[in-house]
């Protein structure tokens, strides 16, 4: 009897599976990749029928089932560490034929070796159970790695499922993820606006992504993986080749710059195709990979402590070029500083012409002694602006042009090239500044660019072109002249129509909406980024008492050091500043922001309470609004005041000893979690 109900019911029970997944995707793709697949009312549907389904069936009851949550908590949690199946472990190099010939001989005399490329990003491992992607694990320190899989699933060559009836039961897929040349450089450009901290290379940028708790910016900046090793039980095949192939088949993303060489004269003719062509592809790579193609030799060979016997990397020279620097130009930047450049006879590398390069700052050049008519290196190490790295001596034959200026030293300009004003070098600095903030050209385009960036005041239809033609014209000298554009002087202008100078005040309109915080980042304050001005922004939520505020006052805001406090008073200590602000507050911008929150409870109403350490489930920010939200007090160090310490992993050694010996209690993260609930 029983058997028959089971049998009766397990349609039921498949469909309600079958629902939870189809509704996890679908709040997946709707939240974060922002790709509705269902209408609202297929949606509802289908919730509702999962509803009954669970009501139906409640000893399936699941607290990760999509009728438990609302679809938008997705990817907020941190991340899980999760111990590899197998170790992920690394490749030892090698950099020229002679250490290549080194490894081919401990190798079986007839092995065949697969090279590949060497993809310049990151390692991931990613695990498939019953075909259904369930784990994306970074390498971490290659016993354990944090689980990505929110951010991974926003890579759309990576399958979330295979549906074939071939595949073993589990089996894992090791690769690279990467962020492209043309993402990486959007994503810096990006990043430059904002006055962020630029990513060195693709490889950082990638890094940098994969850690964010916010996959829809994840999705927005656009990973890429490609695959290169299949682990696992019961697989087919009996080489690394024919595995590949078969990922292949089941819908993986697998390079196609795979080849299988009998010798090093075939592997060194691949070094050499790819050392060139490898320019012409969208992603970094660092060098070749060579593997033993036969399984059961790459198992008969074995692995050492950290590396694989099976397996070696080739590393590509770093790309350098020789060139003529023909002279050194100055360019002005927003904030004033004034940034050598070397202007070169171009020369091609990393797949682009490359004709400027920076020199970095006075410093720099002195130290190599640079002049016009050299003949200099030029690397462009994944980096976005090319840069100088070297001097060919004078007297190679490679620099037999004579210098331009043989024999003078090498001066940096004592004025700007770009308003004549002299130029200033900040105590323990190496750049020197144009104090000529309110009349230097280039910055006071780039203070009116900045103000209407994206993150600032986000006023379209104002790009760079436009400002120079408004700024050439009169129209725009300082960011206040935006609110008193009128619709006939932009109109008039050559190339822009009514409907854009339309378009454009709306934009100006709206921007009167957007809040405090991000009108005190468009200010443009020397080092007042974004994430700092919204600090700066709970603490003074109207800029009446920011305007008032003394260093020291400032200094206590988080993040703000002495410096950020000095320019932030330096600024509105300038009369010019001033009649900047009483214009903008005229035009009715937002001066002021919600006041700071009330507790929510004042459950740590009177405690001094300590946060050490790194947590699994908040950071340590979000930790110390939770403190503030309760009524407590979140302090710096240990002392008898302190009513208790929230402890994560690996908090310092002397705090701990210093709360042992005052009889300080420790508290872990679940503990305060639950003292806050
Ligand atoms: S195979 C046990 N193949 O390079 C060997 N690795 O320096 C597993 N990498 O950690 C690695 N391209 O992140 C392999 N075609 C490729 C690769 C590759 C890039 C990375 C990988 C590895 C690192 C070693």
């Amino acid at each position: 009897m029983m058997d028959l109900f089971s049998e009766i019911e397990e349609p039921e029970r498949e469909e309600l599976k079958r629902l939870r997944k189809e509704l996890e995707e679908a709040n997946y793709k709707y939240y974060v990749l922002n790709m509705p697949t269902l209408s609202d009312r297929e949606f509802d549907e289908k919730m509702h029928r999962l509803q009954a389904l669970e009501a139906q069936f409640p000893d399936m009851f699941d607290p990760k089932s999509p009728t438990q949550h609302v679809g938008s908590d997705l990817g907020k949690k941190g991340f899980e560490q999760v111990k590899h199946k197998y170790p992920m472990l690394s490749l030892a190099n090698s950099y020229s034929r002679e250490e290549i010939e080194d490894w081919v001989r401990k190798l079986p005399s007839n092995a065949e070796i697969v090279c590949e490329l060497k993809f310049d990003g990151l390692s991931i491992s990613l695990w498939y159970e019953h075909g259904i992607l369930v784990k994306a694990l970074t390498r971490g320190d290659g016993v354990q790695g944090d689980d990505v899989i929110a951010n991974i699933k926003t890579i759309p060559s990576i399958p979330w499922r295979i549906e074939r009836d071939d595949i073993p039961d589990f089996f894992e897929l090791r690769g690279e993820v990467l962020l492209p040349w043309e993402r990486f450089e959007a994503l810096n450009k990006e990043r430059e606006e904002q006055e962020e901290p630029l990513f060195a290379n693709p490889r950082n940028a990638a890094s940098g992504t994969l850690k964010l708790q916010d996959p829809k910016e994840v999705a927005r900046r656009g990973l890429e993986a490609y695959l290169y090793y299949m682990l696992g039980d019961n697989l087919p095949g009996t080489t690394h080749f024919e595995r590949l192939e078969t990922a292949k088949q089941w819908g993986f993303h697998i390079s196609d710059a795979i080849k299988v060489c009998k010798n090093v004269d075939e592997v060194m003719a691949y070094i050499a195709y790819w050392d060139t062509e490898r320019k012409n592809l969208p992603v970094a790579t660092d060098g070749i990979v060579l593997k033993v193609n036969n399984l059961a030799q790459q198992e008969e060979l074995g692995f050492t402590a950290k590396t694989p016997r099976w397996a070696i990397a080739y590393k590509f020279p770093a790309e350098k070029q020789l060139t003529l620097l023909k002279e050194i130009t100055y360019q002005v930047g927003r904030t004033g500083v004034v940034t050598p450049v070397a202007n070169l006879e171009p020369v091609q590398l990393s797949g682009t012409i490359v004709q400027r390069a920076t020199l970095h700052n006075e410093d720099f050049i002195k130290s190599l002694d640079i002049r016009p008519g050299d003949r200099v290196w030029v690397e462009k190490g994944g980096e976005i602006i090319p840069k100088i790295v070297g001097r060919a001596d004078r007297n190679d034959e490679m620099s037999a042009t004579p210098s331009l200026n043989d024999g003078m030293m090498y001066s940096f300009p004592d004025v700007c090239p770009e308003c004549g004003t002299p130029l200033v070098r900040v105590e323990g600095e190496a750049a020197w500044r144009c104090p000529n903030e309110a009349g230097c050209p280039p910055q006071i385009k780039g203070k009116i660019e900045h103000f209407v960036s994206r993150k600032a005041m986000n006023i379209d239809g104002l790009g760079e072109e436009t400002i120079d033609l408004f700024y050439q014209k009169g129209l725009l000298k300082n960011i206040a002249d935006i609110y008193d554009l009128k619709l006939e002087d932009i109109a008039a202008q050559e190339r822009l129509g009514e409907k854009s100078a339309q378009n454009m005040l709306t934009g100006i309109e709206a921007s009167k909406q957007v809040p405090w915080a991000r009108v005190l980042f468009a200010l443009g304050i020397r080092m007042v980024g974004e994430t700092t001005a919204k600090k700066i922004a709970r603490v003074y939520n109207n800029i009446d008492t920011l305007q008032w505020a003394t260093a020291e006052q400032l200094c206590a805001i988080e993040d703000v050091g002495p410096q950020i406090a000095e320019n932030i008073v330096a600024y509105f200590n300038d009369m010019r500043n001033l009649e900047i602000l009483e214009r903008l507050r005229q035009a009715g911008l937002q001066f002021e922001g919600e006041a700071a929150e009330e507790p929510q409870s004042d459950k740590l109403a009177g405690m001094s309470i300590v946060i050490s350490g790194t947590f699994a489930h908040h950071s340590r920010d979000e930790y110390k609004a939770m403190i503030e939200a309760n009524g407590g007090k979140n302090v710096g160090s240990v002392s008898k005041k302190t009513s208790f310490i929230l402890a994560g992993e690996n908090m310092g050694p002397e705090k701990r000893k210093k709360a042992e010996d005052l009889g300080i209690p420790l508290k872990t993260e679940e503990e305060f979690l639950e003292m806050i609930q």
